[in-house]
């Protein structure tokens, strides 16, 4: 490929997810959508087997070499995400050539709206332009999930990086992530969702961890937690792993009352689940922190909000507020 071959360019929306948190790596039900905010990449294909991509957001560039050998070795740390997807399509038979280029985003980064999922989506279509072989939008999905884990060693589910490839601008995406199928869902015209900032996320990757940890034991003692009733709940021993298993169990439950309730525009009883699915989340996943409970409470004050409630891993990012329609559908405070 000519370094001449000018003009590449790929981007990738950030998601917020509505309703479903800590459901998906449990092949549970989420529902996200993705936002007004995207990461683009753009450069020049080179001759040389190298990448190097600079962002005005870290001090330093990713640079390495192609083929990647381990991308968890691959300094800065930010680089791992951009050599964890080359690395995942060298695997599936890619041929990737060198490239020179930059990353912008406008995606906050570390507040829970998958900026990394955006930078790993927006490389692996870079990668396609030079790819002879074709991949289904789950494999790219399911590429970049693995390049994430690779990259950070946190055992992340597949919403972030399924509703980035597949999402709809103005649709919620409904997922199964047991068997990955879609469904789009639409807004009301009545509603939109305002997402805002609360706090940095801190202790994020350990206690995350901590959690498909937790689901992993519990599903031991009763079996798949995505197709389980709350009358398993009895049969768990051990508090911390009941209160666990119920906030799944429910939250698999609300995601499909919620998503009733949007289709048949019941934001009433859309807006209420969002707000239990919060504090399901503060009280037994422990994912909350009390700036993010005080964020919640504060929006419900709102006269015209239905219902407020933390988005994604958790432990700080984001929350997300269901209110009457000003003008956007989704946008970042
Ligand atoms: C992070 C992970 C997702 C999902 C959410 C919680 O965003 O990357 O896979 O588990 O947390 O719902």
């Amino acid at each position: 490929m000519a370094a001449s071959d000018t003009g590449i360019r790929a981007s990738a929306p950030g998601r917020v997810n509505l309703i479903g948190d800590h459901t998906d790596y449990t092949g549970g039900l989420v529902l996200p959508m993705v936002i007004d905010r995207e990461t683009t990449v753009t450069g020049t294909w080179i001759e040389e087997p190298r990448w190097t991509i600079r962002s005005d957001d870290m001090a330093e560039p990713a640079t390495f070499s192609v083929p990647v050998v381990d991308p968890a070795a691959v300094r800065p740390p930010w680089a791992r995400y951009v050599a964890g997807v080359i690395a995942e399509f060298e695997n599936l038979g890619a041929v990737v050539p060198g490239f020179e280029g930059e990353v912008r985003t406008t995606i906050p980064i570390c507040s829970g709206l998958s900026s990394s999922a955006a930078l790993e989506v927006a490389v692996a279509r870079i990668i396609l332009q030079a790819s002879t072989a074709s991949f289904a939008p789950t494999e790219v999905a399911l590429a970049c999930q693995r390049a994430e884990q690779r990259a950070t060693g946190v055992p992340c589910g597949i919403m972030d990086q399924l509703s980035i490839v597949s999402g709809r601008r103005g649709s919620a995406t409904l997922i199964d992530c047991h068997d990955l199928s879609i469904e789009y869902v639409d807004i009301p015209d009545s509603i939109e969702f305002d997402i805002r900032f609360v706090h940095d996320r801190a202790l994020a990757d350990s206690a995350y961890a901590e959690r498909v940890d937790q689901c992993a034991a519990i599903e031991e003692e009763i079996g798949p937690l995505r197709s389980a009733d709350v009358d398993v709940l009895s049969r768990i021993s051990v508090d911390v792993l009941r209160r666990r298993a119920r906030h799944v169990i429910s939250e698999n439950r609300r995601v499909r009352d919620f998503t009733a309730a949007l289709r048949s525009a019941d934001v009433v009883t859309a807006g209420d689940l969002m707000t239990k699915s919060h504090w399901s989340m503060a009280h037994d996943y422990e994912t909350s922190t009390p700036e993010m409970d005080r964020a919640v409470e504060a929006a419900l004050r709102e006269p015209d909000v239905f219902g407020a409630r933390m988005t994604g891993g958790g432990f700080g990012g984001c929350i997300v507020v269901m209110r009457t329609k000003r003008s956007r559908s989704a946008s970042v405070e």
